[in-house]
């Protein structure tokens, strides 16, 4: 790490919403600051019943299955913190809705890293290739977030938006039960 540190103080329990396109880092960031049980992974839930995590069609499925992992670890008192693009506002309001009905504040931390980085990080990658008008399609849609300031709108407690790598590379995720009050 090169920079100062950029310190993300979340309560615990808290509901952490991962937003980014396809490559922008997404499941390297959650391994990174958070335990394997409080992931909730849309891929890992497609491959689980599927055997394929770029299976879209089992996204149906796998949802359903996340929205009920999430609810049982909020409701025993587990952050969760989601593994998913989060690009669409309606996909974001199903989780919040769940973090609302526990009492839990919701933290967005938002990847929107440059367009060049995200597509140069997804061709790079050997399994689970996505097309790039589809990343091009949600990075479009974090634009459009950010841009009318939708974020805190929707309730989260806490937005968080990294802009670099370096940016991401900075951050330091620590437990704070005085953090952040439900909203
Ligand atoms: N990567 C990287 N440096 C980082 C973060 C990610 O080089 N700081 C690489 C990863 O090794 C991976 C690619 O970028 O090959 C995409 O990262 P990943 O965490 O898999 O991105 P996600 O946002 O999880 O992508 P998806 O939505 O497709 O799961
Ligand atoms: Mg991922």
């Amino acid at each position: 790490m090169t920079g100062p540190p950029r310190v993300i103080a979340i309560a615990d329990p808290s509901l952490v919403v991962l937003i980014g396109a396809a490559g922008s880092g997404k499941s390297t960031f959650a391994a990174r600051h958070f335990e394997a049980a409080e992931i909730l992974s849309s891929d890992a839930l497609r491959e689980a019943v599927s055997g394929d995590a770029a299976d879209q069609g089992a996204s149906g499925r796998a949802f359903r299955i996340l929205y009920r992992m999430l609810d049982a670890r909020l409701g025993s008192g587990r952050t969760a913190a989601i593994d998913a693009t989060n690009t669409h506002g309606r996909d974001r309001r199903a989780l919040l809705a769940h973090a609302d009905r526990h009492g839990v504040p919701a933290i967005a931390i938002v990847l929107d890293l440059p367009a060049a980085v995200i597509h140069a990080r997804a061709a790079g990658r050997t399994e689970r290739l996505v097309d790039p008008a589809v990343i091009d399609r949600q990075i479009a849609a974090v634009e459009r977030t950010l841009e009318a300031g939708q974020l805190l709108d929707e309730g989260y407690a806490q937005v968080v938006i990294l802009t670099t790598p370096a940016a991401v590379d900075a951050v330091v995720v620590v437990r704070d039960p005085a953090a952040t009050e439900p909203a």
